[in-house]
């Protein structure tokens, strides 16, 4: 038998830090919704005792240090299976690119193999187990349109984000999150209208979202990566209602209620970036 499970990409249409914990986490508030990006990923049951995982990308190791790897063993170790898993992962999503493409693949591992290994888990428990992973992974046990707060873990799920296009473009170069949580300073940091944010989203309220998009850690990425701040210059030249980083970074997305205007700066980016995604919002 073969399960097969879509991670969809996210981005932060906000994201705010409110103060670094004793654990050396960050207080967050955030505000994710999920796009038609996603990855693809398969499960097929085997005889060895043993966790394969086969990929289309030369960018993803295949052991303990991709987070699927790791999602099977946890759920292995905790339930005490001997059973071994192929797990086939098409990647579309790009990596260490903000979008919680890893975080995706790690959920739909998790709700992957409770179908195929029967566990009967319901999903706050799979998202538990997948905040053991990544600070991401319990939203995308579910995604959606969520707000997100703590560490990562309390979801409150929101109605869908307004309707739009989105355009993304990933930067060539990876951005390590632990690194730009650790250069964030609280003397300079730039809050976010969260509430605001959440507001506008709630009410279904396209051109209000797009003045109250807003991430914390924007500044600080694009200090060390002023590409960022060159293409979201040249998103609002080409007629976005919004750009912003997503996540960490490096991945920028511009907001547009019209297709011709996504379709302008897709066009306007191609040649000035290499990655480029023109994708619609989930419901
Ligand atoms: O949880 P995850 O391993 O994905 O997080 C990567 C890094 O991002 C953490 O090691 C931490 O430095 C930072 N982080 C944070 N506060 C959060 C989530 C992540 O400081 N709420």
């Amino acid at each position: 038998m073969e399960i097969i499970e879509k991670a969809p990409a996210k981005i932060n249409l906000g994201l705010d830090a409110l103060y670094k914990r004793e654990d050396g986490y960050h207080e967050l508030e955030m505000v994710m919704a999920s796009v038609d990006l996603a990855d693809r990923l398969s499960f097929e049951a085997t005889k060895e005792n043993k966790i394969v995982i086969e990929t289309d990308s030369s960018f993803l190791p295949l052991d303990r240090r991709n987070h699927v790897y790791q999602a099977a063993e946890l759920l292995k170790r905790e339930y005490h299976l001997k059973q071994g898993v192929k797990i086939q992962i098409q990647k579309n999503i790009p990596v260490a690119a903000g979008l919680a493409g890893g975080s995706s693949d790690c959920a739909a591992t998790l709700r992957g193999l409770n179908r195929l290994w029967n566990l009967g888990l319901s999903l706050e428990e799979l998202a538990n187990l997948g905040g053991r992973i990544g600070s991401d992974v319990p939203y995308c046990i579910q995604g959606g349109t969520a707000f997100v707060t703590g560490r990562g873990e309390k979801i409150e799920t929101l109605p869908p984000m307004p309707q739009c296009w989105v355009v993304l473009v990933k930067p060539r170069m990876s951005v390590s999150t632990g690194s730009i949580f650790g250069s964030l300073s609280f003397n300079s940091i730039q809050h976010p209208d969260i509430e605001g944010l959440k507001d506008a989203v709630t009410r279904n309220d396209y051109h209000l979202m797009a003045t109250k998009v807003g991430n914390a850690l924007e500044s600080v990425t694009i200090k060390r990566h002023p590409v960022i701040q060159q293409i979201k210059d040249r998103m609002m030249k080409y007629g976005a209602d919004a750009a912003l980083m997503s996540g960490s970074g490096p991945t920028v997305f511009a907001l547009c209620e019209k297709k011709s205007r996504a379709q302008r700066i897709y066009n306007g980016l191609k040649g000035f970036c290499e990655e480029v995604y023109i994708v619609r919002t989930l419901k």
